[in-house]
């Protein structure tokens, strides 16, 4: 890491999930961009659901990056983000609401736009899945399966002057091949009101982003959802249309991988998913609801239910070895708070041959051979939410923290104890 502490961080750091997503990467980015010039988000579109509380209240955002907040930093909505007008304009109603200035956005001219018809694709395809993938019906993975295709429409198309002609042409497609029965009249209506919001903040995000870092600005990456759901490297096909690891950020920026200073995996100090796929670690019964009320464990974007895991380590180093991660952000702790027995997940065990593995391929029929061989760990009754420094916390959370940077053999840098702007253990 280019810095001792994540509290003074400086240069280029990104954030990246190292799970099925909802790791807390909102607040995070929240507690960082207070040193930011420039946050970035590079991946993923409405699916993702970021919160955040701090003075200026609590906020829920989808497109819009986390690091709006903070009223200095130029915030970037990448090329590779699927731009989804309904939900980006209702989170600016919502920031307009709380008198907080948006006028730093960026939003790159070729992204593509998830539309109405990419939204109704993603449901009629989940209907008839014989196994569900439990997607945010967000339309995510139809935006990026026309943006593979070469169809679809981009941001900057919403400002050409043929923009009628690209919409009634694209809709016309939609209702020949998918048998929708979209309105193009009503469709360009909304289109052109949206259109009339975000014109403002319509631009070039990659010249902006490479003469940030050429001036040595603070700029910070802001992933979505997390690695294990990589398009590529996931548990396909229980996986998003993205690629929420660093290869997320070549994509929107054009910027290599060495270019990024700090990288900084995150994830709860438990583990969660939401929708359908293999989970190894996967908890049920008394322990799991207490996990889901105390951790509040209720989809950002889709209100559902998380399922809570213990921590697998396993998956996690598989994240750290394809994302080149030097620092580790570890959340939620104060949510194992009261538990008698803690597990983690140190090792695979396959379940025919007895043999012990560090490395599982994730697919999600090849990861059904392996089981988790657990580290147990006895749990603490302080409440630690008020904790700010490492040596204050009760001795089985440091042992706790410490077995995870040895296991993973990367730094713990940065402990959240609670959900607010600042509760948090810099290491
Ligand atoms: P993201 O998608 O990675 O940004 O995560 P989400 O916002 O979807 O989910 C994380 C949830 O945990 C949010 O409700 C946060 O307010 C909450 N949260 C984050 N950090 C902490 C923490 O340290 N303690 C507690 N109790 N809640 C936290
Ligand atoms: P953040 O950024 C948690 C999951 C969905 C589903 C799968 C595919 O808040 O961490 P999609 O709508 O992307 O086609 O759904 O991916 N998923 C997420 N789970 N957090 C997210 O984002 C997610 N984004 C997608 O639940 O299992
Ligand atoms: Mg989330």
């Amino acid at each position: 890491m280019k810095s001792a502490s994540l509290k003074s961080w400086q240069g280029t750091t990104a954030v990246i999930g190292v799970d099925w997503g909802d790791s807390g990467k909102g607040r995070l980015i929240d507690d960082l961009a207070t040193r930011a010039d420039t946050v970035a988000r590079y991946s993923g579109g409405s699916n993702t659901g970021h919160t955040i509380e701090n003075d200026l209240g609590s906020f829920k955002f989808h497109i819009i990056p986390s690091g709006i907040l903070n009223s200095k930093a130029k915030c970037l909505i990448g090329r590779n983000v699927a731009v989804n007008l309904q939900s980006l304009t209702l989170e600016m109603a919502d920031l307009d609401k709380k008198g907080i200035s948006y006028e730093n956005l960026i939003i790159d001219e070729n992204a593509s736009l998830t539309m109405p018809w990419h939204m109704l694709r993603d449901g009629l395809s989940e209907s008839m899945r014989r196994e569900k993938i439990g997607t945010t019906k967000n339309g995510v993975g139809p935006t990026y399966a026309d943006r593979t295709e070469r169809v679809g429409l981009l941001v900057k198309d919403l400002i050409s002057e043929d923009f009628k002609q690209k919409l009634d042409r694209e809709i016309e497609i939609q209702n020949k091949f998918f048998n929708l029965k979209l309105n193009a009249a009503v469709i360009l209506k909304t289109y052109q009101k949206h259109t009339e919001k975000i014109k403002p903040y319509i631009g070039r995000t990659i010249p902006y982003l490479k003469n940030s870092i050429k001036r040595g600005k603070n700029v910070l990456f802001e992933g979505a959802q997390g690695w294990l759901l990589d398009i590529d490297a996931g548990t396909y096909p229980f996986v998003t249309s993205s690629n929420p690891g660093i290869v997320g950020i070549a994509r929107s920026f054009d910027l290599h991988p060495s270019a990024i200073n700090n990288v900084i995996g995150i994830t709860k100090a438990y583990t969660t998913r939401v929708g359908a796929g293999p989970m190894p670690t996967k908890i049920s019964g008394e322990i799991a609801s207490v996990i889901v009320t105390k951790g509040a464990e209720i989809g950002t974007t889709t209100g559902r239910v998380r399922d809570p895991g213990w921590l697998d380590l396993v998956l996690i180093r598989e994240a750290i070895d394809a994302n080149g991660i030097n620092a580790m952000a570890v959340t939620k702790l104060d949510v194992l708070t009261g538990f008698k027995t803690i597990k983690v997940a140190i090792r695979y065990k396959n379940k025919k041959s007895g043999k012990l593995v560090d490395f599982v391929s994730l697919d999600s029929e090849s990861i059904k051979n392996y089981q988790p061989v657990y580290k147990e760990f006895p749990g603490w009754k302080e409440d630690i939410r008020s904790i700010r420094n490492f040596q204050s916390l009760p001795k089985n959370a440091k042992t706790y923290i410490k077995t995870i940077e040895n296991e993973l053999k990367v730094p713990v840098k940065f402990i959240s104890v609670g959900p607010k702007r600042g509760e948090v253990i810099y290491v």
